[in-house]
């Protein structure tokens, strides 16, 4: 069985993984974040939770003993939490990581420049990219509630393709990575549906 570390649970990308991680995997999940009082009440033995910061490092540290995956999945002050996870994972030894950026840190939006917006965004990738970890960056489009799976990946390098991505999308993207061995590994991802 996979430990998947979720940091940022409460999420909303967090939240759409977790349901799959619990109706299609038999994962067990530990699910970080700052107020636990804002989840919804998991009945799965599965499930543990831990509240912390995760600019708080020694929490983290604690918290990264005995898993496999770490997904995290957190906004606001990205670089700096980027150096703790990178760090807490290699002193505990974890290697994977999985870790939700933005489409554009890397002006491959075709016709799209975000510029400053996105510096928190670009200067964490680069942090994650610089690391000895198993990384996997998603650069994800413009989230809907689109009850649909439908997306595809582009590679550094190349142009991003469309602009919007369901959230179902890409919680599912983000369970097949976490329990998939070697899929995308060291590779940051563009997922949008070229369609929309
Ligand atoms: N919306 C879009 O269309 C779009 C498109 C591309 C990329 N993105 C980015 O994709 C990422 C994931 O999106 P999302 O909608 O799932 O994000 P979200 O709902 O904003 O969740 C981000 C989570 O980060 C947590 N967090 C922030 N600082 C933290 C800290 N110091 N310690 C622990 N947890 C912390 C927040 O916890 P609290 O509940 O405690 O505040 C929140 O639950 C975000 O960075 C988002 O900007 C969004």
């Amino acid at each position: 069985m996979t430990n998947i570390l979720i940091l940022g649970a409460n999420g909303s990308i967090a939240r759409a993984a977790i349901d799959l991680f619990l109706k299609e995997t038999d994962a067990l999940l530990t699910l970080y974040l700052r107020n636990p009082s804002k989840l919804q009440n998991f009945s799965s033995d599965r499930v543990r939770i831990i509240k912390g910061d995760v600019l708080d490092s020694e929490k983290l540290k604690e918290a990264m003993s005995g898993q496999d995956v770490v997904y995290a999945n957190l906004a606001g002050s990205l670089e700096q939490m980027a150096r703790n996870i990178v760090d807490a994972m290699n002193i505990i030894g974890v290697k994977r990581l999985i870790w939700i950026s933005s489409m554009g840190i890397y002006d491959e939006v075709p016709g799209q420049r975000y510029h400053t917006m996105l510096d928190p965004y670009r200067n964490s990738a680069e942090i994650i990219e610089a690391s000895d970890l198993n990384y996997t960056i998603l650069r994800p489009g413009w989230f809907t509630n689109k009850d649909e799976i439908d997306y595809e990946i582009t590679q550094k390098g190349e142009p991003f393709k469309g602009h919007d991505i369901s959230r179902k999308s890409l919680a599912h993207l983000i369970v097949k990575l976490a329990v998939t061995d070697g899929l995308e590994v060291r590779h940051s991802i563009g997922v949008s549906n070229p369609n929309i």
